[in-house]
């Protein structure tokens, strides 16, 4: 017999959500799932290449920490729907693109554009579509720099290309949109103009403190360099 949760009914999702997450978990999904793993893989090996040689030269690190993450497959099915389209592996590879997720939190702006400058000129990554929030932020004042890479992997059967969207910001850029999303997607309410102007406001505060901290990091550059 079923047992009730005291006080609430069972928590039900609609049966063709459950069967079409259910579909996701066979075989030809977790094969895909397993090429993005793959490619944030490969993509954190890039950086860590790059941080090493940079650590060597210049005595600096491009990046404080990556964070990757695979989409679940609740959001996968979600973001289909919301797109109207039919849950299927084919539709995942072909539409979503920010199942790889890799975040590259840095001290410093400059250093954003110095990585995919790096990155872009390496001839096995291709660019996708490069979304640039920090030359021009959202209207809320959010701030990132996001790339949609293509990175090859090798496998027994080929070379298959696969995408990663890979997201730059400084830490105080992380901060504000860890806040936000707090702010922002736990709770189901929209923000009155008066939030949503504050924290606006919150974001602009923190870019020019980004930008102060870089114009200090090149004072102290070219002290060290005229010395
Ligand atoms: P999504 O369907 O959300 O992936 O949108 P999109 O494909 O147009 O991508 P876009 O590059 O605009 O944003 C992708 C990701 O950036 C989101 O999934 C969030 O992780 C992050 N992001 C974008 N806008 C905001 C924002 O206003 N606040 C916060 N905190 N994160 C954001
Ligand atoms: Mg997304």
């Amino acid at each position: 017999m079923e047992e009730k949760v005291l006080g609430k009914e069972p928590k039900e999702q609609p049966m063709e959500v459950q069967m079409q997450e259910l579909m996701l978990h066979g075989r030809p999904f977790m094969r895909l799932m397993n090429q993005y793993q793959c490619a944030i893989m490969e993509v954190e090996t890039k950086l860590k290449v790059l941080d090493s040689e940079f650590s060597m030269e210049y005595d600096r690190n491009p990046f404080e920490s990556i964070k990757s993450r695979l989409k679940s497959p609740v959001s996968i099915v979600r973001k289909l729907e919301s797109k109207g389209l039919e849950v299927s592996v084919a539709n995942v590879e072909k539409y979503l693109y920010d199942i790889a997720g890799v975040r590259v939190i840095c001290s410093f702006v400059e250093d954003i554009y110095r990585l995919m400058d790096l990155l872009l000129k390496q001839n096995d990554v291709r660019l996708v579509r490069k979304k640039d929030y920090i030359g021009r932020p959202k209207k809320n004042g959010y701030r990132s720099l996001h790339l949609i890479l293509e990175v090859p992997i090798f496998q027994a059967a080929g070379i298959k290309l696969v995408k990663v969207e890979v997201q730059f910001r400084t830490i105080a850029m992380d901060f504000w949109a860890s806040l936000d999303h707090k702010l922002r997607y736990k709770k189901h309410i929209e923000h009155s103009d008066e939030i949503v102007r504050e924290l606006k406001e919150c974001a602009e505060v923190i870019a020019g403190l980004d930008s102060r901290m870089q114009q200090i990091r090149n004072r102290i550059d070219n002290q060290s360099q005229e010395k």
